[in-house]
């Protein structure tokens, strides 16, 4: 907004999240391979813009595909894999959206180091929680098998450590809820944090 003077203001934080209708936000879920991460961000983000929201999915999947398309499954690797996603998302929720990141995310040092990089309140830990012998019982991608086969190194829950939230916004366990049940409970999450569209 251009106030008189001579020099154009900077968009403030402010204005965006006036356009908008809400603040920028981060939604971080974590948890292990086939816990139904992705299926969750999918189902949520759905939800958000449908309802009005700018909202934007950063899932492992995809960004080890391109960004992080030079890292592997060392725990250096994963830290810096997290790191680049969580200066991502941290820069979006800046640009007023609401991102919804989906990693397994299996150190807790590295979900903390993500959070730490905003205002409180403008980030949702969210666990998505399912016992180990469930996901590898899933196992859509057949990695599971693969890593019982040693093909795989380093593979959350098997032969790599997960370590599970403490104290999480939300959790959800996906082995007793529906999909739309789980997304239900960030929503309300949210709305009860006034995190959601006026
Ligand atoms: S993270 O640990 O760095 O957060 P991220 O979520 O990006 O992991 O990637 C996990 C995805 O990579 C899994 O959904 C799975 O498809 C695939 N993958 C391949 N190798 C491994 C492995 N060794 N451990 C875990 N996931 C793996």
């Amino acid at each position: 907004m251009n106030r008189g003077g001579d020099q154009p203001e900077k968009v403030a934080h402010a204005e965006r999240a006036g356009r908008n209708g809400h603040e920028g936000h981060v939604i971080w879920l974590t948890g292990l391979s086939g816990a139904g991460k992705s299926t969750l961000s999918v189902a949520l983000e759905r939800r958000l813009f449908d309802a009005g929201h700018q909202t934007y999915v950063l899932d492992g999947d995809h960004v080890r595909a391109g960004l992080c398309s030079d890292l592997g499954f060392s725990p250096a690797d994963r830290s810096e894999n997290i790191r680049r996603v969580g200066e991502v998302a941290r820069t979006l929720a800046d640009a007023g959206v609401m991102v919804i990141v989906a990693l397994i995310s299996p150190f807790a040092a590295d979900r903390a180091r993500a959070r730490a990089g905003h205002a409180p309140g403008r980030f949702t830990e969210v666990y998505v929680n399912a016992p180990l012998e469930v996901c590898e019982g899933r196992d859509a991608k057949g990695l599971y098998a693969r890593a019982r086969r040693h093909e795989i190194a380093d593979f959350t829950g098997l032969t790599s450590p997960y370590e599970p939230p403490v104290q999480p916004d939300v959790e959800i366990r996906t082995d007793q809820v529906t999909v739309a049940q789980g997304v239900d409970l960030i929503w309300q999450h949210l709305q009860r944090e006034d995190r959601l569209l006026h």
